[in-house]
């Protein structure tokens, strides 16, 4: 299996909650090497642009909100498998029918507050990174 790289977000509630250092502990735990790291806040245009695939989903106001409402953590990761396997740790996008020891079912509070962001696909982790990060901020 090739060696990936993801991008990974934590989101606004999982960081005013307190849970940025265990959900980055579980992360490293699992075999992601941090290739980058950075907390931020994204304007809405940011948000808009980084989830412009959902730009016709009834959701997508409030979710550009939401993830423009308070600082972020974003993060570069990278292992074999990445995409794929960082999916499986996330769980599914509502906590609510996430399996137990994924981060959504444990920091997860609903639909929209899901805690973790990762890429679905390569071409996604290639333009988010890209949009996210400069060069010199990878490592
Ligand atoms: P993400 O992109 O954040 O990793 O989440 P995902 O792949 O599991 O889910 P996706 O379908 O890409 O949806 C992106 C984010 O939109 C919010 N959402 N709200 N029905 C709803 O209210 C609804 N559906 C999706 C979630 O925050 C989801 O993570
Ligand atoms: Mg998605």
């Amino acid at each position: 299996m090739a060696i990936q790289r993801t991008l990974a977000i934590i989101k606004p509630t999982a960081v005013q909650n307190g849970h940025t250092g265990a959900i980055l502990h579980t992360i490293c735990a699992n075999g992601f090497k941090l290739r980058a790291l950075k907390m931020m806040k994204m304007t809405k245009t940011l948000a808009s642009t980084f989830y412009q695939e959902h730009k016709d989903m009834e959701f997508f106001n409030e979710l550009v909100e939401f993830m423009s409402s308070g600082p972020i953590v974003a993060t570069v990761l990278e292992k074999e498998n990445a995409i794929e396997d960082f999916r499986n740790l996330m769980g599914t996008t509502d906590p609510a029918t996430s399996k137990p020891g994924t981060l959504r079912y444990q920091y997860g509070t609903s639909i929209r507050a899901n805690a973790i962001h990762g890429s679905e696909n390569e071409e996604s982790a290639k333009r988010e990174i890209e949009l996210l990060f400069t060069k010199k901020e990878i490592f």
